[in-house]
């Protein structure tokens, strides 16, 4: 593998959704780029033809600690993860395999190469049920396996990037949503019920349907996880990207149903099924830390986002099949 004079950025999952948008920002914006991904949710038609796949999974640690002496990233984004909640549940093995065990391996590696910069996404799913929007600083009671290893992730990054020295930014996402977003995974609601809707299908919604999260849109969290790259600070920083707002699930099928132009009524749309256990009824995210600190605005409001969801499914051949 030939190395470039041009700073040189790891990302793990970057086949995935939020990842390939990554691996994206970081080649406009002149880095080599690295990904590193088992294709187990991602897909190869998702990755840049300007960046270098590596197709293994972050639980081999030899061939990782071998592509990082290779590669000597600066800046590592781990977003290789069993990212849903739901999978946690079926699977709470797999998923602390992948989310523990793999995150060490990857902090290691990093560690062994003296990486500048490691970003951790975690996730609203650290807090557990909320009734406010919550701060920072509120306390971590996760209700899922797909939580706790989230929280164990952050424990970990903290103590490598204080015991190695590394800069590291944990960003507490909320839920995203956006183009590239498959609509036929368990997790992604928005583009589930946009596909559902575009191709006249009926949907379900979890429990009353009052259940309450904070959407924020994709472009919005790649500008927190670009400006946490530039952010200098000796200690580990924590902040929570969301939109600060709280749309119930209701709410957001009645919008997606509006944007999309759809006729039918929502007795015939929407049916109701048993809420699933280890989501928290509600979870939002006070985002004034990251706007005050990073510089960041969220800019796409979830009428605008959920226009672009519809937009790209109807472009793409997406919601066909
Ligand atoms: N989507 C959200 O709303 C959300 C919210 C909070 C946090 N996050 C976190 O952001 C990250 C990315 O989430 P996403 O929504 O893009 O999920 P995704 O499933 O689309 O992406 C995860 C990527 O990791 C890869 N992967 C999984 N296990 C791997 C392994 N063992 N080795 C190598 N690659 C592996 C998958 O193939 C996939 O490309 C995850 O860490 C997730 O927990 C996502």
């Amino acid at each position: 593998m030939q190395k470039s004079q041009r700073s040189n950025v790891i990302v793990t999952g970057g086949a995935g959704f939020i990842g390939s948008h990554i691996v994206e920002r970081f080649i406009r914006d002149g880095f080599d780029v690295y990904i590193v991904d088992d294709l187990s949710t991602g897909s190869r038609d998702s990755v840049s033809t300007a960046a270098h796949l590596c197709e293994f999974s972050i639980t081999d640690d030899a061939e990782l600690l071998r592509l990082f002496r290779d590669v000597q990233p600066t800046v590592v984004s781990h977003h290789a993860a069993q990212a849903s909640v739901v999978g946690s549940l079926d699977d709470a093995e797999s998923d602390l395999k992948t989310n523990g065990s793999g995150l060490l391996n990857v902090l290691r590696s990093s560690a062994e190469v003296s990486v500048r910069q490691f970003i951790f996404p975690s996730s609203c799913a650290v807090f557990g049920d909320v009734s406010d929007a919550v701060d920072e600083m509120h306390p971590l009671t996760p209700l899922s396996p797909y939580g706790i290893s989230k929280l164990a992730g952050e424990h970990y990054v903290r103590y490598f990037a204080e015991h190695f020295g590394f800069s590291a930014s944990i960003l507490r996402y909320g839920n995203v949503y956006g183009p590239g977003q498959s609509p036929h995974r368990p997790c992604g609601v928005a583009s589930i019920f946009a596909d559902r809707i575009l191709n006249g299908q009926p949907i379900q919604l979890f429990g009353d349907g009052e259940s309450v999260r904070d959407y924020i849109f994709i472009t919005d969290v790649i500008d927190a996880h670009m400006l946490a790259i530039q952010h200098q600070s000796d200690k580990v920083s924590v902040f929570n990207v969301g939109s600060g707002k709280g749309t119930r699930l209701i709410d957001l099928a009645r919008s997606i149903r509006a944007e999309s132009g759809c006729t039918a009524s929502e007795a015939k749309l929407f049916s109701f099924v048993p809420e699933r256990r280890g989501e928290a009824r509600a979870c939002v995210l006070r985002n004034s830390f990251a706007i005050e600190t990073l510089g960041w605005q969220p800019h796409v409001d979830l009428k605008e986002g959920l226009r672009r969801v519809l937009g790209w499914l109807r472009e793409s051949d997406c919601h066909c099949h």
